[in-house]
């Protein structure tokens, strides 16, 4: 009997204490500037809406906003580096952005390096504009340091 194909079965679930090394482990492979454990640990303590995307129960990447007074921010996300460029990214923003709407969000915020080509494409295509720029806010790999865009979307547009 020929084996069945199976898709591999993508999950988003909240992230718990421990997946916190996974997630960090994630974090230091693909953030140029990584939070700390204590950073990721800290959020889920707050009570921040903080995500895993697991495949086949593997996490793969993940996602944290925060809320208040109206306004969601996106504070971190990222696919780790073997699953990058097959949708999860896009997926896990679109169920960041569900949550912020359901939290009652008018506004949802991040920042995000001009450099990082790829980012700031997802979260243009899904309808982000730019509001503001913060000068030199980032620390670079080497010496020196990078603006931040400040890009937001408001409400839940037809794109997503
Ligand atoms: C940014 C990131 C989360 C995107 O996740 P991903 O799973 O790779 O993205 P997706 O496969 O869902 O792609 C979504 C969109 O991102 C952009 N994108 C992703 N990979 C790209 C690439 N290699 N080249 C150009 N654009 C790319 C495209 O706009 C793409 O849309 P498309 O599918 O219609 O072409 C991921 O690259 C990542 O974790 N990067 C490192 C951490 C990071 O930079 N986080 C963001 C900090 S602000």
């Amino acid at each position: 009997m020929s084996a069945l194909l199976q898709e591999p079965e993508i999950v988003l679930r909240p992230m718990r204490e421990t997946d916190v090394p996974t997630v960090l482990a994630i974090e230091e492979r693909v953030a140029i500037t990584p939070w700390t454990e204590g950073i990721f640990s800290g959020c889920i303590g707050v009570g921040y809406s903080c995500w895993v995307c697991t495949d086949d129960d593997e996490v793969v990447g993940f996602g944290v906003l925060s809320y208040g007074s109206g306004e969601a921010h996106i504070l971190n996300i990222a696919i780790d580096s073997p699953a990058q460029g097959k949708g999860l990214g896009r997926r896990m923003m679109r169920h960041l952005l569900e949550q912020a709407e359901s939290y009652g969000a008018e506004t949802t915020f991040l920042e995000v390096r001009p450099s990082n080509k790829n980012a700031v494409g997802l979260y243009e295509s899904l309808g982000f504009n730019q509001v503001g720029l913060r000068r030199e806010y980032y620390p670079t790999r080497d010496k020196g340091r990078e603006d931040a865009l400040i890009l937001a979307i408001s409400g839940f547009t037809e794109t997503l």
